[in-house]
């Protein structure tokens, strides 16, 4: 199983990189924008910098809507770096963008996907990644979960190539249920990384050898 980190804030990325776990990243308009505001820089070279610091693929989403706009986007987005994937929600042109842009090698993730019939759609349509948005089904009262394992077992039986990118984690458990689906792929914001490290009976077993140590070897052994 892949971990991607969703996120476009360079520190967050460099310190999850430095953890060995990392397999690429995921950034949207609102990730992006907010980096930009923050670094006061050109969103290409935040990008570009995402792109030199992981070794896997970087989502980068489009802004245009209509489908031309869509492929104008994602032929400049690819232009940044080898690792660039774009982004493009699931809609009529972004099916017919998605179909322009992977015939020209430029790998898709479909975004935003919502239903197995979506995920259906772009994988015919030959998007390289489908990202079901779990939380934000679980925030409407749907189990997101449910979604992720059935675009799975379908994708399976029919031997797509597609891979299924979980997206729009919450927390901890939401990693645990996606790798039990068999998802492909599970894009991760920095603070759910950081709690899926933590466990207060290892914080207590850390103090508690440390003590025994020092009780052993009170000049340092
Ligand atoms: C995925 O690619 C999206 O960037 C992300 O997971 C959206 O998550 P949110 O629902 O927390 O905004």
């Amino acid at each position: 199983m892949k971990f991607f980190i969703d996120t476009a804030n360079i520190e967050e990325i460099k310190e999850a990189e430095s953890l060995g776990v990392l397999d690429g990243v995921t950034t949207n308009p609102t990730l992006l924008a907010r980096e930009v505001e923050r670094t006061r820089r050109d969103p290409n070279v935040v990008l570009r910098e995402i792109c030199e610091i992981v070794n896997g693929p970087v989502s980068a989403e489009v802004t245009h809507l209509d489908k031309d706009g869509m492929v104008k986007d994602g032929r400049e987005l690819a232009t940044i770096h080898k690792n660039i994937v774009v982004k493009i929600p699931i809609t009529e042109d972004g099916l017919k963008a998605t179909k322009v842009l992977e015939s020209e090698n430029v790998k898709v993730n479909t975004t935003l996907v919502f239903s197995t019939n979506q995920a259906l759609l772009a994988a015919k349509a030959g998007t390289s990644y489908v990202s079901p948005f779990i939380g934000r089904l679980d925030d409407v009262g749907h189990v997101g979960m449910d979604l992720v394992q059935e675009i799975t077992q379908v994708f399976i039986e029919y031997a797509f190539k597609t891979e299924v990118i979980v997206a729009s984690v919450r927390h901890p458990l939401h990693v645990v249920d996606a790798a039990l689906t068999g998802a492909h792929i599970v894009t991760i914001p920095f603070q759910v990384i950081k709690r899926m490290v933590h466990h207060p009976l290892t914080d207590v077993g850390i103090e508690r050898f440390a003590n025994d140590w020092k009780k052993a070897f009170p000049s340092g052994g």
